[in-house]
């Protein structure tokens, strides 16, 4: 694990996007695996920087998202189609055709988890995941369990969740109660994993998942068995690693 601690928010985000922007620099056709929330959005504006700059391109290469909502349409403002237009995706060339997001409005849910883990299979290989942490140790939304699911299926939220979620939303019962997510075998399966962490409520999780012992009721523990993963933390949330 290589574990690397910013002074600055801005130093974290110029990392995480220099990461990035390096992959795809030596293989444009790189396979990226990418997470909504407000941790990446910073990185994915440095990426635009850098797109604008000209240092990269995102033409030949291909996306996964982690989750979306079950019932958002692309057009809800809170639902992650729509978060990735306004991040990432309408400031970048990465074809539409190769941005792959989790449909949560398909009427066979089921069929949709399907879908999405052949497209997945087809890619063979995530070669750097994006992943954010929840507060209860979730990572895309792996909520804690007894078990936990390989691939790409429906979850119930956490009520933990849905309410760190819903500051995202008019009302909390606004907050969609079930989402579709890759799985942890998925996740496990990038190349590379890179974990980002920010704030001071995230340092006790942030510091469990990854020096604990490895157990489903903090997936994001399961990481620790990953042997690429590099962890992005401000000063607030790597405060428990000496
Ligand atoms: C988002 C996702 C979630 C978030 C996590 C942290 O695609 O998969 O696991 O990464 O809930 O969210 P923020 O960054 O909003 O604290």
């Amino acid at each position: 694990m290589n574990r690397l601690i910013f002074r600055s928010t801005q130093e974290l985000n110029e990392a995480g996007a220099g990461i990035i922007v390096g992959l795809l620099q030596t293989n444009p056709k790189a396979v990226l695996g990418l997470a909504t929330g407000s941790t990446p959005i910073g990185i994915y504006e440095e990426l635009v920087k850098s797109h604008r700059r000209g240092l990269v391109s995102f033409r030949s290469a291909t996306s996964f998202n982690l989750d979306e909502y079950v019932g958002l349409p692309p057009e809800h403002s809170q639902s992650y189609h729509y978060y990735m237009q306004q991040h990432l995706f309408s400031h970048i060339d990465l074809p539409a055709s190769r941005a792959n997001i989790p449909d949560g409005t398909a009427a066979d849910l089921a069929g949709e988890c399907e879908r999405y883990n052949k497209l997945l299979d087809d890619a063979k290989q995530i070669d750097l995941q994006v992943l954010g942490l929840g507060h209860n140790g979730h990572i895309g939304f792996n909520e804690p369990d007894q078990s936990l699911v390989s691939g790409t299926h429906v979850v119930t939220l956490e009520a933990a969740t849905r309410e760190a979620n819903a500051r995202f939303f008019d009302k909390p019962e606004d907050v969609p109660t079930h989402a579709l997510t890759m799985g942890v075998g998925t996740i496990l399966k990038a190349k590379t994993i890179l974990l980002v962490v920010r704030g001071a409520d995230k340092a006790d999780i942030v510091f469990r998942a990854l020096t604990g012992p490895i157990k489903t009721e903090i997936p994001a523990s399961l990481l620790q068995t990953h042997p690429n993963l590099v962890v992005l933390l401000d000063e607030q949330a790597g405060r428990l690693f000496s």
